[in-house]
């Protein structure tokens, strides 16, 4: 007989998640972290969510999805795929994007901060003028897709996909890798729509109201009730930590600092956000404090690397007064340049349960 609940969930994997490129990102290991998550899960929390890929797994599977990251850039795409349940950038909105904007000289950030280093002027004042037409898109989701695809399209353009480098320029002018890479002399625009129509394919709707916060999660937590299941997966402490200092520019964008001072040959923005999760000073009290307020949660799933600090061991003992947890493994077999994915070391995954 026809069931058409099955239908439903089948449904939703009809849709793609647009591929990131983003340090840490699960999107590769959904099918391994598929397999330990818990049966009947209505709302399920993805605390440290960066690309989204987590969170849009539990979307697809028809979960309330309530999706958090401490950084603007990354809570936009949350909004864009997962609290999004239809808005689209159709043509007359490219129309207001590309459009020379009204205000354009109260946008020269890019331009100023970041030409010559990641950019040639001409793009900069493009993503400037852009930036400036994005508040003009008629609700929060339109935004939210100008930023999601704009972003993403920025991390094809810098050569490695991140900004903790001053190698842009250099790479985008020597022939053989741009051989291998055309996109770093691509104009962003063209970028852009390119990698829009797979955003556009990938919005929509579970029926759930999803949610998509930008906070700490420390201090999120104790606003959140009825959560079946929590998904972590911080920052690696000791490799690879510093989301901050790797996505500067996104941010820098999404947020248009006004306030900010712009340090070193990056131009990271300074101050820079508390996390609690990337300095080893702070670690263990922020594992102590997540896990605490996270006792109202019945099922927890953390993703962890044996190179981090502090060690699985000590994260066990951390978890043991709250939980019965479970360890398991898998080893890379070769390194495929994000976090923590050297060859040899080993993606872990602590199942907690009651
Ligand atoms: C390993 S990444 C998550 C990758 C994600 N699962 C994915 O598939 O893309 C860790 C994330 O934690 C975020 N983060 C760091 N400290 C945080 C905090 N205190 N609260 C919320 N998010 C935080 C970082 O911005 C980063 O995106």
């Amino acid at each position: 007989m026809f069931d058409g609940a099955l239908f439903d969930e089948y449904k939703n994997f009809t849709f793609k998640f647009p591929e990131p490129q983003y340090l840490g990102a699960k999107a590769n290991l959904l099918p391994w972290i598929a397999r330990f998550l818990p049966d009947s899960v209505e709302t399920a929390l993805d605390a440290f969510a960066g690309s989204q890929s987590v969170s849009y797994y539990f979307k697809q599977l028809g979960y309330k999805t309530i999706t958090n990251d401490f950084l603007s850039f990354n809570n936009q795409i949350g909004k864009a795929l997962i609290e999004n349940k239809g808005e689209k950038l159709d043509e007359n909105d490219l129309e207001i994007l590309f459009a020379d904007a009204p205000n354009k000289s109260d946008f020269t950030l890019m331009d100023d901060i970041f030409t010559g280093i990641f950019f040639q002027k001409e793009d900069a004042v493009f993503i400037d003028n852009f930036r400036a037409n994005i508040q003009r898109l008629s609700n929060p989701y339109k935004q939210a897709m100008a930023f999601a695809v704009m972003n993403r399209s920025l991390t094809r353009k810098i050569t490695m996909g991140h900004f903790g480098h001053t190698q842009a320029l250099v790479y985008a002018n020597d022939p053989e890798r741009v051989k291998r890479n055309r996109s770093l002399i691509r104009p962003v625009k063209e970028l852009f729509l390119e990698l829009l129509p797979k955003y556009n394919d990938a919005v929509f709707d579970n029926g759930m109201d999803n949610v998509s916060y930008r906070e700490n999660i420390l201090d999120l937590l104790p606003t959140l009730d009825h959560v079946d299941l929590v998904y972590f997966d911080p920052p690696y402490c000791d490799s690879h930590a510093d989301y901050q200092g790797f996505y500067h520019l996104l941010e820098t964008y999404t947020e248009y600092w006004r306030d900010k001072t712009f340090v070193n040959g990056i131009k990271r923005y300074e101050p820079q956000r508390y996390s609690g999760f990337d300095k080893k000073r702070d670690i263990v009290d922020s594992f102590k404090k997540l896990f605490e307020l996270s006792d109202s949660i019945p099922n927890w799933v953390i993703s962890y690397n044996n190179r981090s600090y502090p060690t699985i061991d000590t994260m066990v003992e951390l978890i043991k007064p709250f939980r019965n947890v479970r360890v398991e493994h898998k080893t890379y077999q070769q390194s495929r340049g994000g976090k923590g994915s050297v060859a040899g070391s080993s993606e872990i995954l602590l199942i907690c349960t009651k």
